[in-house]
């Protein structure tokens, strides 16, 4: 892009202050400054604009609002459990499954230097985050001998580290060739009034467009072809951060199938009615998922007539969606969520100055945004202890130290259960995810 055509382009959309600092910048600088402006999409600008303008404007409603309910929840056990295996099996076995991870996030509570996939959470080999996810594909395949293709997106800033990563472990055992990477949006922050922030003289401030990128990203159509290509039909979805996550297991697969669902979600009860997570709801004749920010305290403290709260189930977004149904959703846009945060910028001169309180916004897209226009779902609850234990902080709740003892007790609980073997207490363990899922290989490492 030339100089020219940057300056029309930003004239036209109110943001010339972007190029105030270009005479003083170097050749490379001006280089640079030029392709992030071309890698713009100025029609999300606009979406992004006017969200912000209409922030504060009150929210029409519905004249007959519909009253949210909890929705049916499916504990699978017995029968119905067999069913399901059964039915999953069958898809994995036809090839009809893909696994699907966004893995575009910052990580930014976690304050880790690079893709949070690498983080290294195997307590005695230190193997990463994306290790755990990736054995268990390769677990998959080899189970049912048929390849699960492992598609990975990730954001423009952590792209090449990620892709690097899986190179140097040999791809953790899977072939490259069913390992797809793809890229999320990126935005820039904006100021209240809808400036384009610059965090230096040369550079403007960008972050991931969300997990819900998924459905907007450039190259989703790329992704979206070659799973149908492939001939998938159910794509399970999960996050980066969780390594006790059961991918693709055949019980939630074959329920979303034997439903005929679009939208399948994994709920667990709440640690108490104020845990961090979504809450899945019905309205009227539709679902929705509602941030535990936006339940009110009288809904999320209200229980049932035995005690139990009455909205029990969050959601870990462990998702299985019908793959026609994520390609219907990408014709339409979805809501903006702003987040305002402290966004380094720069002053008058040029000079780089470090935010101490929120002073500019950040945009997202949720992939829950996409439940309301599911027109069939089921929600499947699970036991955390055995699912669910994600790395989020430094510390404290939700991190690497809870991550890891929760490891610990299931993959315990894993051996006495299949093998009779009793841990000791202060015993470090680490189980390949491939001897899990069928005691083939050899392959726990024992600390101490
Ligand atoms: P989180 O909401 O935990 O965000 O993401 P995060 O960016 O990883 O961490 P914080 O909030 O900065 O501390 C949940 C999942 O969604 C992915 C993350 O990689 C994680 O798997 N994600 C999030 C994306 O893929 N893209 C995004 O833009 C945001």
């Amino acid at each position: 892009m030339t100089l020219d055509e940057a300056k029309k382009l930003l004239a036209a959309n109110g943001q010339e202050h972007v190029l105030k600092f270009y005479s003083k910048l170097s050749a490379a600088q001006k280089k640079a400054l030029l392709a992030q402006i071309e890698s713009i999409d100025f029609a999300a600008v606009k979406y992004c604009r006017e969200t912000l303008a209409a922030k504060d404007a009150p929210v029409k409603k519905a004249k007959k609002e519909a009253k949210i309910v909890a929705p049916k929840v499916a504990e699978l056990k017995g029968k119905a459990l067999e069913k399901a295996v059964a039915a999953g099996e069958k898809e994995l076995a036809a090839g009809r499954v893909a696994v699907l991870l966004v893995a575009g996030g910052q990580g930014s509570r976690l304050g880790f230097d690079g893709p949070k996939g690498c983080y290294e959470i195997g307590p005695v080999t230190g193997a990463p985050l994306f290790y755990f996810h990736a054995r268990k594909v390769l677990a998959l395949t080899a189970k049912y001998e048929k390849s699960v293709p492992f598609y990975i997106m990730t954001s423009e800033a952590n792209y090449e580290a990620t892709v690097r990563h899986f190179d140097e472990h040999n791809f953790f055992g899977l072939d490259p060739e069913d390992v797809i990477f793809f890229k999320q949006g990126m935005w820039p922050g904006m100021t209240d009034d809808g400036k384009i922030i610059l965090d230096a003289p040369g550079h403007i401030f960008m972050s991931p467009d969300g997990h819900g990128g998924l459905i907007a990203s450039h190259e989703r159509t790329r992704c979206f072809k070659d799973m149908k290509k492939r001939g998938v039909k159910s794509v399970y979805f999960f996050q980066v951060d969780n390594p006790l996550v059961e991918v693709a297991d055949p019980a939630f697969i074959g329920h979303h199938v034997l439903n005929k669902a679009e939208y399948s979600l994994k709920v667990c009860a709440k640690r108490d009615w104020k845990e961090g997570l979504g809450v899945p709801v019905k309205k009227g004749s539709h679902f929705e998922m509602i941030e535990y920010t936006e339940l009110s305290e009288a809904d999320a403290k209200r229980t049932t007539a035995n005690g139990e709260l009455y909205f029990k189930y969050g959601s870990p977004a462990i998702h299985v969606f019908d793959r026609a149904f994520l390609e219907r959703e990408a014709k339409k846009a979805m809501p903006l969520h702003l987040a305002h945060k402290k966004i380094q910028t720069v002053d008058a001169k040029g000079k780089i100055v470090k935010a101490s309180e929120p002073n500019g916004w950040k945009f997202e897209k949720f992939i829950f945004d996409i439940l309301p226009d599911a027109k069939s779902v089921t929600n499947v609850a699970f036991d955390r202890a055995d699912e669910f234990a994600p790395v989020k902080n430094a510390e404290g709740s939700d991190s690497p130290a809870t991550c890891q003892a929760a490891l610990k007790a299931k993959w315990a609980k894993g051996l006495a259960a299949k093998y009779g073997i009793t841990l000791s207490e202060d015993a470090t363990i680490e189980v390949d995810p491939i001897f899990e899922l069928d005691g083939s290989a050899a392959a726990i490492f024992i600390g101490k």
